[in-house]
């Protein structure tokens, strides 16, 4: 559950509401004089079941109990849920780990500051000397330098902290930073970085988050990093990402490897899919980030055997956290289903004894190229650590071999594929396949029962016709998955568009030519997709080139989940083709405002009964001219829908096409 469905399901609409109106019940729904209009005929209805208000009269507006205190206290989202959270007592900090967006801003400007001050030294001081001959020991060229934006910080206790002193930046901006460090016993404050070559470590879009700091000769510790700070997480960050995701979606692979000197001198010679994890264990996090631009997955091991296999144990796990996220998706002819998020593959290249990629590709730039052609998939890899590590002849040493390699099979989700290592592995140790299957089956009933129950159910689950996306969210009810609740129709509408963006100035003239009114955000009802919609309108009318982590840059951090899930969920979607892309989308726009007008329709039916039940005969003719119209614009809604395949979509024999705006 979001944050924002937890304080709505925690906030009390009708009190809410009451304190700006007073609200009467009458049979399940209350309603009152419309808070934002002055009106005598009360036409505002407060619907305490699902949480949300409507104004039929003429507002004619509704929503939940956010956009009520934004409209009402004329708030924007953001502040609207700290309201309301505390309100709810959601505690706010525990789910928002983000820093205010000011002090972020400032923390990537010192940063910079900071980046550009050490690239300077380096560059022009008579000091940076050390360095400059160590760069060129090492072979890093000056392009090189200057991609990757290396410096130097001098070995004195205070240059950096004068220098940002001078620029207005208080103590503890750099403190927080990372940039100063307090020493408490004498209450004073120094670098943090000295003597050390700087190389700045920055997020996808560029941004400078920390640095890494390389002693220049022996000394510990090799390389000192920022410590955690709001900004920089050792184990979300990936090194060099923001020079390597258009080669890596060009290649469509990553090529891992564990330091910052492997990725600099792969990019100097021209290998740019090369990131690296800054030598802890990959996380699940650095995984998903990355799979956003590929699912091939090549990692460069040291060649030291006892850390492998640790690495590869935990490898797996961080692979199967990818590969086991059940999410719902729409097939082409309109069902839901769920279905395993699957395709991420690892492959692992063992380095060269003693050797690390900045070696390799230095002496032998082929040699390199070859290693990553070859890398083998994990599982194959670990056969061989395996075969290599035991004696197979023995049977502890094919006890231990079975032990080792059954769970792993037992994790993989493909049938086809955990019968083809089992084959394997019962040639490796000779013994009977039916034994090694029984012991991959008993290991995964142990580790996996929870999801297979769960999907089991949802499979048995009969599907009746062919229900239309717009019957999924009542499908999914009764499947016992948390992510599936999330899947309507106006989530599949706004998932469609973050998926193609150009389907919105598609659909604006879509809209315009069948004489029905534009996309707008209220055309949605949940205030996550609103926002999010309205972000995206604006985004696409800005000149800026779409890009999915630019357009997260505009929402707030609270939007930022609810878009991770429309973006999953577009990407589980299967492929149409533009045409049916486009008309897939307008119908649903349809869909949507036929089912809202309907059930306003009757809402209104009721309002004005209710009006001249009590005498109110004023009243009882304005709801019957609202809901005149609302009749109205239905009607005109249905035949918008019918004219589709006449004017937008027309098939004809030879051109089977759309018609171009
Ligand atoms: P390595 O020791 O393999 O360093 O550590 P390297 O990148 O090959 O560096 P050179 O070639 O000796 O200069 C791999 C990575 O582990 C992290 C760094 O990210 C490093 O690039 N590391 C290593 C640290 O953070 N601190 C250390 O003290 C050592
Ligand atoms: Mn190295």
């Amino acid at each position: 559950m979001s944050v924002s469905d937890e304080v709505k399901q925690r906030i009390d609409i009708v009190e809410l509401i009451s304190r700006y109106t007073p609200l009467k019940r009458s049979g399940s729904i209350y309603k009152g004089n419309c808070p934002f209009h002055s009106e005598r005929t009360p036409s505002f209805v407060v619907y305490p079941q699902s949480g949300n208000w409507h104004c039929f009269g003429a507002c004619a507006v509704g929503g939940d109990a956010f956009n009520f205190v934004m409209r009402k206290e004329n708030l924007d989202f953001r502040e609207a849920l700290q309201m309301l959270a505390k309100e709810a007592g959601v505690n706010l900090e525990e789910n928002e780990v983000d820093p205010s967006a000011d002090q972020r801003t400032k923390l990537y400007e010192i940063n910079e500051v900071a980046a550009t001050y050490f690239q300077e030294i380096l560059r022009h001081h008579p000091a940076a000397q050390v360095a400059r001959d160590y760069l060129e020991r090492r072979g890093i060229d000056a392009r090189t330098q200057e991609l990757f934006k290396l410096g130097y910080a001098l070995d004195q206790w205070s240059s950096l902290r004068d220098f940002l002193d001078g620029k207005g930046y208080n103590l503890e901006q750099q403190l927080v930073a990372g940039l100063l460090k307090r020493n408490e016993e004498r209450n004073s404050t120094y670098d943090a970085f000295r003597a050390r070559l700087m190389i700045p470590i920055r997020d996808r879009q560029g941004r400078v988050l920390g640095f890494g700091g390389r002693i220049l000769g022996e000394g510990q510790p090799k390389y000192l990093n920022t410590s955690e700070t709001p900004l920089f997480h050792k184990s979300r960050v990936i090194y060099g990402l923001d020079l390597a995701h258009q080669a890596i979606r060009a290649a469509e692979k990553v090529v891992i490897v564990e330091g910052y000197m492997d990725v600099i001198a792969a990019h100097q010679f021209g290998y740019s899919n090369v990131v690296a994890c800054m030598g802890t264990a990959l996380t699940t996090d650095q995984l998903q980030q990355l799979n956003r631009y590929t699912d091939t997955f090549i990692l460069a091991l040291d060649a030291d055997a006892a850390g492998q296999q640790a690495t590869i144990r935990g490898l797996n796990q961080a692979r199967q956290a990818l590969v086991k996220v059940t999410k719902p998706t729409i097939t082409t002819s309109g069902r839901v289903e769920l279905t395993e998020r699957l395709g991420a593959n690892l492959s692992i290249i063992a380095m060269p004894e003693g050797q690390d990629p900045d070696d390799v590709v230095r002496h032998d730039p082929q040699h390199w190229q070859q290693l990553v052609a070859q890398a083998q998939p994990l599982v194959d890899f670990y056969f061989k650590i395996v075969a290599e590590q035991y004696d197979l002849t023995t049977a502890h040493g094919k006890g231990q071999a079975v032990a080792e390699l059954t769970p792993l099979i037992a994790e993989l989700s493909d049938e086809a594929e955990r019968q083809h290592y089992v084959q394997q592995l019962s040639k490796l140790v000779q013994i009977a396949e039916l034994i090694i299957d029984s012991r991959v089956k008993s290991s995964a009933r142990t580790q996996h029962v929870t999801f297979v129950q769960k999907e089991r159910k949802a499979t048995d689950q009969p599907t009746k016709g062919p229900p239309k996306p717009g019957n999924s969210s009542g499908a999914l009810e009764r499947r016992p998955v948390a992510t599936a609740t999330a899947v309507n129709e106006e989530d599949y509408l706004l998932a469609r568009l973050l998926g193609d963006p150009d389907l919105i100035v598609w659909l604006a003239g879509a809209t315009d030519q069948l004489e029905i009114s534009p996309l707008r955000a209220d055309d949605l009802q949940n205030v996550e997709n609103q926002e999010i919609c309205r972000a995206l309108k604006q985004f696409v009318s800005s000149d800026e080139q779409w890009d999915i982590e630019l357009f997260q840059e505009t929402l707030t951090p609270h939007l930022h989940s609810k878009l991770a899930q429309l973006i999953i969920f577009n990407a589980q979607l299967p492929q149409s083709s533009p045409n049916e892309l486009r008309e897939d989308v307008i119908r649903t726009l349809i869909r949507i405002r036929i089912q809202r007008l309907s059930a306003e329709s009757t809402n209104i039916k009721f309002l004005e009964e209710d009006a001249a039940h009590q005498g109110d005969l004023l009243g009882a003719k304005q709801f019957g001219y609202i809901n005149n119209q609302h009749l109205r614009d239905l009607s005109r809604l249905q035949q918008s829908r019918q004219e589709l395949s006449q004017t937008l979509f027309r098939k004809d024999r030879r051109e089977r096409g759309v018609k171009i705006f």
